[in-house]
């Protein structure tokens, strides 16, 4: 475990996407919270950092000092749910944290954050998708006030098995 608990959040810029990447690799080789088969390449999270800005979407990251170095212990982010005009005040939200800063109220803050600037910027739903076995999210969008609108059988295939997926929703 990293020994810090002083972290700030603050938008996300393009410098922190190879730190983001890093925790998001992570999770798509050790759990089913990410269907990806395979790690995202820096060019290919560039590519999500960009669009997710220029959609209109909030990026925000909780930073900390370590050894002097600036290290990302995690990150939330808003982006598009459906791409048809009718779904444009709807969003689905992602939250990932390192697995070394875990526990230590980054998830609660950054999910804060994101909802405070959802608002600001007119967002009406906001969608989570969480996979099968997955308390933590689970608890995290429960005392935000998500609601479990329904749960999808067999909606991911990963690691040789079938994942149902519960689908979650706030309204803002
Ligand atoms: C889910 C996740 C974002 C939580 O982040 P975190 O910084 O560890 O969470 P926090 O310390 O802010 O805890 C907030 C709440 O989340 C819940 N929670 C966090 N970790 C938990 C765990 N291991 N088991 C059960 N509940 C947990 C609790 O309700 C907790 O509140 P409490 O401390 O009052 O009990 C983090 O575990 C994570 O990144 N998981 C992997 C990626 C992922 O699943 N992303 C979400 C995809 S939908």
């Amino acid at each position: 475990m990293v020994e810090t608990n002083s972290y700030t959040i603050r938008p996300a810029v393009e410098a922190d996407v190879a730190q983001i990447n890093d925790i998001v690799n992570y999770e798509i080789g050790v759990s089913v919270n990410n269907f990806n088969y395979g790690p995202r390449s820096y060019e290919d999270g560039l590519a999500w950092f960009n669009s997710t800005i220029t959609g209109g979407y909030p990026i925000f990251v909780a930073t900390t000092l370590v050894n002097g170095e600036e290290v990302v212990g995690g990150y939330s982010s808003l982006g598009s749910f459906r791409q048809k005009d009718g779904y444009r005040f709807t969003a689905e939200y992602s939250i990932y944290i390192h697995h070394e800063h875990r526990k230590r109220g980054l998830g609660r803050r950054l999910l804060s954050d994101l909802l405070a600037e959802a608002k600001t910027r007119k967002f009406h739903a906001i969608i989570g998708s969480i996979s099968e076995g997955n308390e933590a999210s689970l608890r995290l969008a429960d005392q935000f006030g998500f609601r479990v609108v329904g749960v999808m059988k067999d909606n991911g295939y990963k690691f040789d098995r079938w994942i149902d997926n519960t689908f979650v929703e706030l309204i803002l």
